[in-house]
């Protein structure tokens, strides 16, 4: 695969230092939004934190000299026009997970946002139009958005998800979106025709780049994703009257799923996982027998043949558990985001700008899933990791070290100025 590329943009001693600080002063201001007691972060979509976050991030826009707009869905976007409207975007997703960390997703708008700034700076006008984007939402952490943001921008949301999906206080996503000032009518018009590359920064969130002692991570591939809601009904009763081998109790049900789910991913050997992280027990009551018990499974892989196979010996287990203790069970796919490789030409400019600017990268494959994999549906697509400190994500003790942020915010610099000035790539 030829790849066109000229000098990349290289960062002075006084540009490191200006990263530096410039990144460090944003990442201290978003983290306090959303901030808990713990140095936690927890800024679901459309809650008084992520607004507050997403002006900062629109006065800080406008500060670096781009220009502002706000798309239906409230994702926001500072623009570089170029002399051709087609658009290479770039930046992540502002919500969080509950108690989560300060650099998953805002650490790429971050990094997004300096290095288009710099390279406004310095190289003025591009050829392309270049376009940092601040995602509304990733992580369903609030409403089963299932990637909202993204789908947006493919026009991948269905008439009536607005008022369907709801978080765990009934509200729907279209009634916090009109509190925020946003009209879910207005949805399809997020919709993107103009988007020709999107490269998107990232902690990596596990520990290969720290053992590694790279500063760089240059995903290959971003494994599946399926999410399934599994709930067993059984019969509530009086905890000191029904015999233990007399009763219908959902718990049991759902906990033997929980440690079979584990023996599956055990069994199936790595890349597979498999998550529980809710399990929710009712009438929940000490001295009452559990007579529904619901419990998410997440599992992942990087084949989809292997993931369909998980999914189907999962549900198969559900079955023969119910059948045992006389119980019901429904399961439900909340989430199916397919495996995705991430483009051969975006790949090259990441790795050649890595290795001619002298930082130490590796090429690996994404653990966690990610905006790029939808958008790669949609146009040439890449994903740059940055180390997590000790591997830790989703939650409080996420970090980053500053000198590997000033690296990865010049790796993307010279990749953005060779997709976005010398757009000689299209042509490869
Ligand atoms: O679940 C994930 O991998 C991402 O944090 N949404
Ligand atoms: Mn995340
Ligand atoms: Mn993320």
């Amino acid at each position: 695969m030829k790849v066109i590329r000229s000098t990349p943009a290289r960062f002075g001693r006084t540009d490191k230092t200006r990263m530096r600080k410039q990144a460090a002063e944003l990442l201290d201001r978003l983290r306090r939004l959303g901030g808990g007691a713990d140095g936690s972060v927890t800024r679901p979509v459309y809650t008084p934190a992520w607004n507050a976050a997403m002006t900062e991030l629109e006065r800080w826009f406008r500060a670096l000299g781009l220009e502002v707009w706000v798309n239906a869905v409230g994702s926001r976007f500072g623009r570089l026009r170029g002399r051709n409207p087609q658009v290479i975007l770039a930046g992540s997703h502002v919500d969080s997970v509950r108690q989560g960390g300060a650099y998953d997703g805002t650490l790429g708008v971050v990094m997004a946002a300096c290095a288009v700034g710099w390279l406004a700076e310095r190289c003025g006008q591009p050829t392309l139009t270049l376009e940092v984007l601040a995602n509304c939402e990733e992580e369903s952490s609030r409403f089963p958005g299932n990637f909202w943001g993204t789908r947006a921008l493919l026009g991948a949301i269905s008439p009536g998800e607005a008022d369907r999906l709801v978080d765990e206080h009934g509200t729907t996503i279209g009634q916090a979106m009109r509190e925020c000032g946003l009209d879910p009518d207005r949805i399809p018009e997020a919709a993107r025709s103009d988007l020709v590359a999107f490269v998107e920064p990232h902690i990596e969130q596990g520990p290969v780049l720290e053992a590694a002692g790279a500063s760089i991570g240059i995903v290959d591939r971003v494994v599946g994703v399926r999410q399934l809601h599994v709930s067993f009904v059984g019969e509530t009763g009086h905890a000191g009257t029904v015999p233990v081998t007399r009763r219908r109790d959902a718990l049991i049900g759902a906990a033997e799923l929980v440690l079979a789910a584990r023996q599956l991913a055990v069994q199936a050997g790595t890349p597979a996982v498999v998550t529980v992280g809710r399990l929710l027990v009712s009438p929940g009551g000490a001295n009452q027998i559990p007579g529904v018990a619901s419990l998410s499974l997440d599992l992942r892989h990087t084949d989809v043949e292997v993931l369909e196979r998980m999914e189907g010996d999962l549900r198969d287990k559900a079955g023969a558990i119910a059948t045992h203790h006389s119980l019901v069970v429904t399961t439900e796919r909340r989430l199916d985001q397919p495996p995705i490789e991430c483009h051969p030409t975006i790949r090259r400019l990441l790795e050649d700008t890595a290795t001619e600017l002298g930082h130490a990268w590796t090429r690996m494959p994404s653990g966690a899933g990610h905006d790029a994999q939808l958008i790669a549906t949609r146009c040439p697509s890449g994903l740059l990791f940055v180390p997590s400190k000790n591997g830790w994500s989703h939650r409080p003790e996420e970090e980053t070290e500053l000198a590997h942020i000033v690296a990865g915010i010049e790796v993307l610099a010279g990749t953005l100025y060779n997709l976005a000035y010398n757009s000689a790539w299209l042509a490869a």
